[in-house]
């Protein structure tokens, strides 16, 4: 617990000496997400943290989150010097979308327009018409549907599946998955369900078809909070990283929220559901950029530039 009080100490000097600014995503430990918002910095979803990471005037930004979060934010400010505790914190939907295996699919179908999910590397989206997260990737395939537009969807195959049933766009996927939400039950989910009558059950979509099926809100990691806050209901369930529960719990202190069940653990698993490498960001490793200046993103500057043509229209579609 000392230890723990005097690295904070000491990134909160070091963020003041560096003109550097503090960016966490809600599934990062508790500590990096309060000493990003007690800076000034943000906590936000992926969309909030790569709009937040352009506007921003520090010359030094600290990602806490995974890569690809890094990379957008090199993207969108190549000027800037983008920090990471951890740099092999990756992504399952990253990883299982290798960029030449990607461009090859798309050589496939030229006539669709590609829309990648944000969860991928650079030269995935450098390959992209549009970039998304799932706070608004519904809305975009919606207006490319109604503008006549066939879809050829990347990575995650849930999210897009639940897109489609959502829009009815004529769509092709990629087959990718989040470890973690990929994990999510629907049958101890129905169990967890009936020993809480009145909990409403709020899921991201990159679950399964028969999770998203039991929810009563599904949306992004802000789309949750937004539920968990205005929904009239004093309990949840919640299927999605348990890194959000440290948010979901301050933000409602009067309201009770269960972690959705996840396989092989029944009903009573009370921790399953954690990103493997959003656990890789901790306070020693953010001392350690700012210290040394250890662990800056860089993308390639050929990349660069095709990248951000997509990731600016999602940032303009949502403005
Ligand atoms: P959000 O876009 O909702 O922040 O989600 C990112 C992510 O990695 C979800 O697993
Ligand atoms: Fe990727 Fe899933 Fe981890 Fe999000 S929770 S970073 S989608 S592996």
């Amino acid at each position: 617990q000392a230890e723990r009080g005097a690295l904070k100490d000491r990134i909160r000097r070091l963020l003041k000496e560096r003109n550097a600014s503090m960016v966490s995503h809600y599934y990062v430990h508790p500590d990096l997400q309060d000493l990003a918002e007690e800076t000034g910095g943000l906590v936000g979803d992926s969309l909030e943290m790569a709009r937040f990471g352009r506007d921003h005037a520090a010359q030094t930004l600290v990602v806490s989150g995974v890569r690809f979060m890094g990379e957008t934010a090199k993207i969108l400010s190549p000027e800037k010097t983008i920090l990471m505790p951890d740099l092999d914190a990756s992504c399952s939907l990253d990883l299982g979308c290798p960029a030449d295996a990607f461009g090859a699919f798309c050589a496939e179908h030229p006539e669709r327009s590609v829309v990648v999910y944000a969860n991928t590397s650079a030269a995935v989206k450098a390959r992209a018409d549009w970039v998304v997260t799932s706070s608004c990737a519904l809305e975009i395939v919606r207006a490319l549907r109604a503008a006549g537009r066939k879809i050829l969807w990347a990575p995650d195959r849930h999210l897009g599946a639940y897109i489609q049933r959502e829009t009815g766009a004529d769509m092709v996927f990629w087959s990718g998955a989040c470890i973690v939400h990929d994990e999510f039950k629907a049958f101890e989910l129905e169990a967890l369900k009936q020993e809480h009558p009145r909990a409403k059950v709020l899921v991201h979509p990159e679950s399964p078809a028969e999770v998203v099926a039991l929810a009563d809100a599904v949306g992004s990691t802000s789309a949750i909070l937004k539920a968990a806050r205005e929904m009239d209901a004093q309990e949840f369930i919640v299927a999605t990283d348990n890194g959000m529960l440290h948010r979901l719990r301050t933000q409602n202190p009067d309201k009770v929220f269960h972690e959705a069940p996840t396989s092989g653990h029944g009903a009573t698993c009370k921790s399953c559901a954690h990103c493997p490498w959003m656990a890789m960001n901790g306070l020693a490793g953010v001392v350690h950029a700012l210290e040394t200046g250890a662990n800056a993103v860089l993308v390639d500057p050929a990349l660069i530039a095709r990248a951000r043509q997509p990731i600016d229209r999602m940032l303009a579609f949502t403005a």
